[in-house]
């Protein structure tokens, strides 16, 4: 599959979550730990796979991203913070809703910045070939992901 959709499945897939999130009330504490939960794993996986390979190769085939790439890893940094901190904190505790909030916030802010402003140029340097060979990379990569935000190389960079 081609990088760039693969991506942008996992978007789609995390906007779906976070949709369900903001449909739960205040009393359903289990059901925001279940969506909370995969949020966590579905967007660690995601920020592991383009930060190891797909922004990397980006940032090569097109070197007038950079900014905005280096711009997406300090916003990675953020989330994969906020992500720990959602995976331990109770979500019945007054302050969760608020946390799913701002990520929210932060993640939907950060996907549109990458589907509008520089993943169409990486596109363009890229070629249909190229993408579909990094897809296959990012595909193989998921299942190695860690499941700790914190693994993910922004974290401590
Ligand atoms: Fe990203
Ligand atoms: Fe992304």
């Amino acid at each position: 599959m081609d990088a760039i959709v693969l991506l942008r499945d996992d978007h789609k897939t995390v906007e779906k979550l976070f949709k369900q999130f903001e449909k739960t009330g205040d009393e359903d504490t289990a059901e925001r730990r279940r969506i909370a939960d995969q949020v966590v794993e579905e967007l660690t996986v995601h920020a592991w796979i383009e930060e190891q390979i797909f922004y990397p190769a980006a940032r090569e085939a097109a070197p007038d991203t950079t900014d905005h790439i280096l711009e997406s890893i300090e916003e990675h940094h953020a989330a994969v913070w906020m992500l720990s901190e959602i995976k331990k904190m109770d979500a019945s505790d007054e302050r969760f809703k608020a946390k799913m909030s701002v990520l929210m916030e932060n993640v939907r802010h950060h996907v549109e910045e990458e589907e509008k402003d520089w993943f169409p140029d990486v596109r363009k340097a890229m070629g249909r070939n190229r993408l579909a060979e990094l897809g296959q990379q990012l595909e193989a990569e998921k299942p190695k992901a860690p499941r700790d935000p914190l693994a993910v190389p922004s974290a401590t960079a």
